[in-house]
């Protein structure tokens, strides 16, 4: 049983309070921390913030610490193991859609403490605990190596440019894969760029002052090539991210400002002349039809869903019925509980959508992330750059993960 919960407010990789939550079992222990975004959906469950300006320039969380306490009196003495009842038990008391009242900080933060410390009193591993006896399969992992964006001072719209090791026999040579392709890619930005280009955004990739999508997919295939690999041992993945650089009709990007049928025959283009395995927010967070038409275009290419869909079963709903993407973004802090989180995912590999685990872009040392991909089975784990120590947290606890399970780990064949 739950004997004990306590709250802080802890910093996360931008240097800004974030909500961390301990929970004691009569067996065990459970600690988490919520991830925070910059490219934020709006239909995202809420944030909860002080807003006190004489704190952390009003980005304080003390109020959502608050409010795991109001939680802790209702789930004190609860069954540990109780997951969907604990998170559906929150939901309530908090009564919005949202999550205002509480704040999915805060509500987030106890869900997933709870289940590692359910684990941890089972004594078997969160993976397991969370995906059963049969969670064996290990992620691709989707490495974010140069950013533009939101997340970078560059001339980038596009946010973020993926490597994707699909052609690795095990998690673990992918994640080498990975690392040396990123160094490859360094050393081009250097030499061609200068210095500074590799100096890095927000998740760990090189932040180049660039201007054109072209030149940033250039660089990667000249940085996988030189790091001795080929099309086929590494995909790229992008994540547009483009409600940030829609001006509410058009989007601007590459110094030009187009239509939404001109972007998509830009993606297509892109599409024909590199190797592209996935696409993220292809178009602002509203534009299920744009969605639609791109999926329809490109059959063999992932659409994923991020601020389109923010992890809620009603919006994955919509896009299944209309088509509007064949590919789910998870984020756990997008709903705010672990059940409703899972809910997502199955309902969207139930109709066929490549599952996407993904981090935000600020982070902790937390690694729920990596032990819920290998649960659920996921196509993907995007969790940054092969650096960074809030990165790499999610990366290396896979590597232990694939140990763990030795000869029965598979890693994910797309
Ligand atoms: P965010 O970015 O965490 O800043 O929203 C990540 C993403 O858009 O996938
Ligand atoms: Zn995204």
């Amino acid at each position: 049983a739950i004997r004990k919960i306590i709250a802080r407010e802890i910093l996360d990789s931008r240097g800004n309070p974030t909500v961390e939550v301990d929970i004691f079992t009569d067996k065990g222990f459970g600690r988490a921390a919520v991830p925070s975004g910059a490219s934020t959906g709006t239909h995202e469950a809420l944030e909860m913030r002080d807003g006190d300006k004489s704190r952390f320039m009003g980005k304080g969380v003390l109020k959502a610490v608050e409010n795991v306490g109001k939680i802790s009196s209702t789930l004190i003495g609860m069954d540990v193991r109780k997951q969907r009842e604990i998170d559906m038990l929150m939901l309530e008391m908090d009564g919005t859609d949202n999550k205002s009242n509480l704040g999915a900080n805060a509500i987030l933060g106890v869900s997933m403490a709870v289940a590692k410390a359910a684990a941890d009193s089972l004594n078997v591993p969160l993976y397991r605990y969370l995906g059963g006896s049969n969670s064996f399969s290990l992620p691709v992992p989707t490495l974010n190596v140069l950013n533009g964006g939101k997340h970078a001072g560059n001339d980038l719209a596009i946010q973020e440019f993926m490597i994707q090791p699909v052609g690795a026999e095990t998690f673990k040579e992918a994640i080498q894969m990975g690392a040396e392709t990123y160094h490859a890619l360094g050393k081009y930005l250097q030499e061609s760029y200068g210095a500074s280009s590799a100096n890095v955004g927000f998740e760990g990739g090189y932040a180049p002052k660039m201007e054109k999508t072209t030149e940033a997919m250039d660089a990667l295939m000249i940085a996988i090539d030189r790091a001795g690999y080929s099309e086929e041992d590494i995909k790229i993945g992008l994540d547009a991210a483009a409600s940030e650089f829609f001006d509410g009709e058009n989007y601007k990007l590459d110094g030009e400002v187009m239509t939404p049928e001109e972007l998509t025959a830009f993606y297509i283009e892109l599409v024909n002349n590199y190797p592209i395995l996935s696409i993220e927010d292809p178009f602002h967070e509203e534009s299920f039809e744009d969605f639609e038409n791109l999926t329809g275009e490109l059959w063999e290419t992932i659409i994923v869903g991020d601020d389109l869909f923010v992890t809620n079963p009603e919006r994955i709903a919509k896009g299944i019925e209309c088509g509007a993407a064949n590919g789910l973004l998870l984020k756990v802090n997008q709903i705010g509980t672990l059940s409703e989180a899972i809910d997502a995912a199955t309902l969207a590999t139930r109709n066929g959508f490549s599952l996407f685990v993904s981090h935000r872009s600020a982070e902790t040392e937390d690694t729920t992330i990596a032990d819920l991909a290998v649960a659920l089975g996921a196509d993907m784990i995007k969790t940054g750059a092969p650096a960074r120590g809030e990165r790499t947290a999610k990366y290396n606890q896979l590597l232990r993960i694939e140990e763990e399970l030795g000869d029965a780990a598979e890693y994910v064949r797309l």
